[in-house]
């Protein structure tokens, strides 16, 4: 059973105001109940002498099963990125991002057009097949990843996460978090791999 975080939200959250964090976390909370369900279903193998690729009730629970993991696994990793009171990089995080997109201002460059190209998610993972930082775009959850790569920074680009405040301003709301990102998270991310 995969239980919810709590997050609160706090004064140093700027990137989204309290009606606009709220109204996301309630669709969290609705990813978390997902996949408790879909856990629960999958536990008697449903169907499973009927799995079919092209439809059957276990095709279903297996697209499901991914979809709401990683939408639990992203709006956490998100949530936890975002205010605290460290809003720059250290000098290492500078350094890690300056190796592999020439200067931090190169990074958020590419970042921020990560952001602007995707539908669901900008990543800024660690690629552990290639050893290096890669910003990457995910369309869907379960749409873009990397197999074998480990999320540092999380952006939730999807129009829910931003339309109640910001309406069609995306390019606003992806400049206000780049504001507010929490590098005391990034850096203790970084420091695992
Ligand atoms: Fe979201």
């Amino acid at each position: 059973m995969i239980q919810k975080v709590g997050f609160h939200y706090t004064d140093d959250i700027t990137v989204i105001n309290r009606q606009q964090f709220e109204a996301h976390i309630r669709l969290y909370g609705g990813y978390v109940d997902k996949i408790n369900e879909i856990d629960q279903i999958l536990m008697n193998n449903p169907e499973r002498e009927k799995a079919n690729a092209t439809f059957s009730f276990y095709r279903e629970c297996k697209r499901g099963e991914t979809y709401a993991l990683n939408g639990v696994i992203l709006h956490e990793l998100y949530f936890e990125n975002i205010g605290g009171i460290v809003n720059k990089p250290d000098k290492r995080a500078m350094e890690q991002l300056a190796m592999y997109f020439g200067s931090f201002e190169g990074w958020k460059e590419d970042f921020i057009s990560t952001a602007k190209a995707s539908r669901g998610w900008a990543l800024l993972s660690y690629d552990q097949r290639s050893l290096r930082l890669r910003n990457i775009s995910l369309d869907a959850h379960d749409l873009g990843n990397i197999a074998y790569s480990a999320p540092i920074l999380v952006l939730d680009v999807y129009e829910h996460a931003y339309f109640l405040q910001y309406a069609d301003n995306k390019v606003e709301y992806i400049n206000r978090f780049m504001e507010n990102i929490n590098w005391e998270v990034i850096s203790d991310r970084m420091g695992i791999y």
